[in-house]
């Protein structure tokens, strides 16, 4: 593998170490720009078309506009993944920013050219079967979290903040309310049995891995429910688990180092890890995506 990987930067695909962006870029003086994460599964990019919606929600929602069709994107994505040769399982991250402005300013000009930068790494395969410790924390975040916005200081504080305390993730506490992880979606197992995971709204990032969980629950009906998680009912939870594009589905068997439900890995959860792995295969084949 090469240590200077090729990578996307407005139309052109260069080495890494070539692709430079000005200091005066909104993304690097203000942060303002969105990202997307998309796993590819040997080459087959995943739930591509709800990607691109997301992505389309979050330029939208800062008032970025872009040339590139969804089409057009697929292609740079399909490209990037041949010219690096990643032909197992990976993952692209796009980045758009509002772009270069000539003069430090808050305010800014509707004409600047988006600065649209992408790069593929391999993704690691999760070994998560023993289970990972979180940690509950309060949620910092702004109130726009629907937005999958680069400006993640407080994800990253967030997030530091468990890895400080031997833990995996931090499960965020808004208003008495679960709302996700730092950089993931939360699922629990209620006493009842089912499952639950917040509805998707302005307090959390709608995921692409949480909505196909809760499409594999409804086909292989397992209950389940879009519900509010105060902060009893997920202490009272039997399995805990924080979903993501780069980490798939992660039980949590510890949180606030108290043990969740018998402390180790769920039923429900080691049935849709294999559902989850199922449709991977699928994906694989070609024969959904
Ligand atoms: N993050 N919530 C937050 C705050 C996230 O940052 C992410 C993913 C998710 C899960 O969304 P999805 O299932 O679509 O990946 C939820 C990515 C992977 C990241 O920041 O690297």
């Amino acid at each position: 593998m090469s240590d200077d990987p090729i990578v996307f930067l407005n139309g052109d695909y260069l080495p890494i170490s070539q692709a430079q962006v000005s200091v005066l870029d909104r993304g690097f003086m203000f942060g303002d720009g969105v990202y997307e994460v998309i796993p590819a599964y040997t080459g087959k990019l995943f739930r591509i078309e709800e990607h691109l919606k997301r992505l389309d929600n979050s330029l939208s929602g800062i008032r970025i506009t872009t040339a590139y069709s969804h089409q057009q994107w697929i292609e740079l994505f399909t490209t990037l993944l041949a010219k690096r040769g990643l032909t197992g399982d990976s993952a692209v991250y796009l980045q758009i920013t509002r772009g270069v402005q000539a003069k430090r300013d808050h305010s800014f000009p509707d004409d600047l050219t988006p600065t649209i930068f992408a790069m593929a790494s391999p993704l690691a395969p999760t070994t998560v079967s023993d289970g990972v410790d979180a940690i509950t924390l309060d949620d910092i975040r702004w109130a726009y979290c629907h937005i999958k916005a680069i400006t993640l200081l407080p994800n990253a504080l967030l997030r530091q903040q468990a890895v400080d305390r031997g833990c995996n993730e931090a499960i965020l506490i808004k208003d008495g309310y679960a709302t996700e992880g730092a950089a993931s979606n939360l699922f629990i197992v209620d006493k009842e049995g089912t499952l639950l995971t917040p509805p998707k709204d302005h307090t959390v990032l709608p995921g692409v891995t949480r909505d196909l969980i809760l499409e594999l629950a409804a086909i292989h009906q397992l209950p389940y429910r879009e519900a509010q998680i105060s902060e009893q009912t997920l202490f009272e939870a039997k399995e805990v688990w924080v979903t993501s594009s780069t980490k798939e589905i992660v039980p949590i068997v510890t949180l606030n180092q108290h043990t969740v439900g018998s402390g180790v890995p769920g039923p429900i959860w080691q049935k849709m890890i294999a559902f989850f792995a199922d449709y991977k295969e699928q994906i694989r084949r070609g024969e959904v995506q």
